[in-house]
């Protein structure tokens, strides 16, 4: 399976933080916050993975990930010259996605749930045409919403209605078969102008392929788009962390944990963050893994 990162807009509500840089490389608090999608994909099983960006932002991005090696995955990356809409994420990457299945992930959606990996494999190996997930929340307005009837089917799909019909929003992770781009390549811009994520949505379930699936109490979700969500979001990690004495979305440790880098490579990216907390942080999770106290995540790959 192919992932793709969608890591390009204005960042309209983030101005003027995002005239001169891109949002999804500001710091949610210890880290860039493209790490959290890529941990995602990286614990999903994805590892080869497009990220989309503005064009003048691309050189920050490859400064940060490079072709992805480092961490045993295969980085490409592709621009978006306007905003044109989520979908157009399939146009951009259609040659990348090419006859393949694909995990499309917003750039500044955070994710945040021990089963969430497990969740998240197993909706895309039983996947039939696309998978959308479904968290119940207390403004569903500001999002993608799905409704479901008494037996629990999936019934409609609406981008930010006015008068929502149910409070289960869409998160910004989705998994596609191969007929994606096709799919978008058809898709009229909606009334703001964009290619609408949900119109793609909506076209799997009139084909009757579209498979909803909840993410529990068990996953948190934040989105980043605001300057309070941002801030909240970095609280969150901050004190789950602090809580907790792991990092979330800590990308050098899940690439050896999912196994696709051994404990020495993850051990020389930590020594190359300096006296950083995060890269001791990094060299000291490659200790125990080498001295087998940490517990082996699966490593099958998408
Ligand atoms: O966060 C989940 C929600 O994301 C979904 O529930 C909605 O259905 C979906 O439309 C989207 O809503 P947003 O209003 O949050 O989308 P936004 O325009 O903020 O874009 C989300 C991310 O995608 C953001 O990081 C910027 C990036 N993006 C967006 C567009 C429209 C691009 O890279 N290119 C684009 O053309």
């Amino acid at each position: 399976m192919k992932g793709i990162i969608l890591a390009g807009g204005n960042g309209t509500r983030l101005q003027p933080l995002t005239f001169a840089g891109s949002k999804q490389l500001a710091p949610v608090y210890d880290k860039p916050m493209i790490y959290y999608p890529l941990s995602v994909l990286m614990l999903a099983g994805v590892r080869d993975i497009l990220i989309v960006t503005r064009p003048n932002d691309l050189p920050a991005f490859q400064t940060l990930l490079s072709d992805g090696r480092q961490l045993g995955l295969n980085i490409d990356y592709a621009t978006q010259d306007e905003p044109r809409g989520i979908a157009d994420a399939f146009l951009v990457g259609a040659d990348h996605i090419r006859g393949e299945q694909c995990a499309l992930i917003l750039g500044d959606n955070l994710f945040h749930g021990a089963n969430l990996p497990t969740l998240l494999r197993r909706s895309a190996l039983k996947m039939g045409g696309c998978v959308l997930f479904g968290q119940e929340v207390a403004d569903p307005e500001r999002y993608g919403v799905a409704e479901i009837d008494p037996r629990g089917e999936l019934v409609s799909i609406e981008e930010k209605p006015r008068h929502p019909r149910s409070n289960l929003a869409i998160p910004g992770i989705y998994f596609f078969d191969a007929q994606v781009s096709d799919i978008a390549r058809d898709l009229e811009p909606s009334a703001r102008g964009e290619l609408e994520i949900t119109d793609v949505l909506r076209v799997y379930l009139k084909m009757g392929t579209a498979e909803l699936v909840w993410l529990g109490r068990g996953v948190t979700w934040l989105d980043t788009g605001t300057h309070e969500s941002l801030l909240e979001a970095g609280a969150f990690v901050r004190d789950t962390q602090r809580r907790q004495g792991i990092r979330l979305g800590c990308i050098e440790e899940i690439a050896m944990h999912m196994g696709y880098i051994e404990p020495d490579d993850c051990r020389a990216l930590g020594a190359g963050m300096g006296n950083s907390p995060y890269g001791e942080y990094v060299m000291e999770r490659a200790r125990l893994c080498s001295a087998g106290v940490l517990p082996p995540l699966p490593s099958e790959g998408l």
